[in-house]
């Protein structure tokens, strides 16, 4: 397992995610009980697991979808990602990330 951490009110937060289980960053979010609501379940089509990167090692690329979803958002970030796009790899280890409000 790696460790991910989710910044709130100036603290990092580590939650452990499995990376043999093929969960997304938003599955584990949602398995620590953050306040995301993933309403499309993982298509990238709603955009409501919308994460901001603080700090990373190395993300997989996005894919067109992820991308266009995220042009869409007016307070997305140049470090804007969906969170269900992002799969639990060892590469992720250490991982910061902050939730962001709906659109
Ligand atoms: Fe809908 Fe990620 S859960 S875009």
């Amino acid at each position: 397992a790696i460790t991910i951490y989710v910044e709130q009110d100036g603290e990092r937060i580590p939650l452990e995610a499995p990376t043999d289980m093929g969960l997304s960053v938003m599955e584990v979010l949602k398995a620590n009980e953050f306040d995301v609501q993933a309403l499309c379940g993982g298509m990238a089509i709603c955009a409501t697991c919308h994460v901001e990167v603080l700090e990373s090692g190395g993300l997989p690329e996005m894919s067109d979808d992820e991308a266009y979803m995220l042009e869409s958002l007016p307070h997305a970030t140049e470090s804007s990602r969906l969170s269900c796009q992002l799969r639990v790899k060892p590469e992720l280890d250490g991982l910061v990330v902050r939730i962001m409000p709906e659109a």
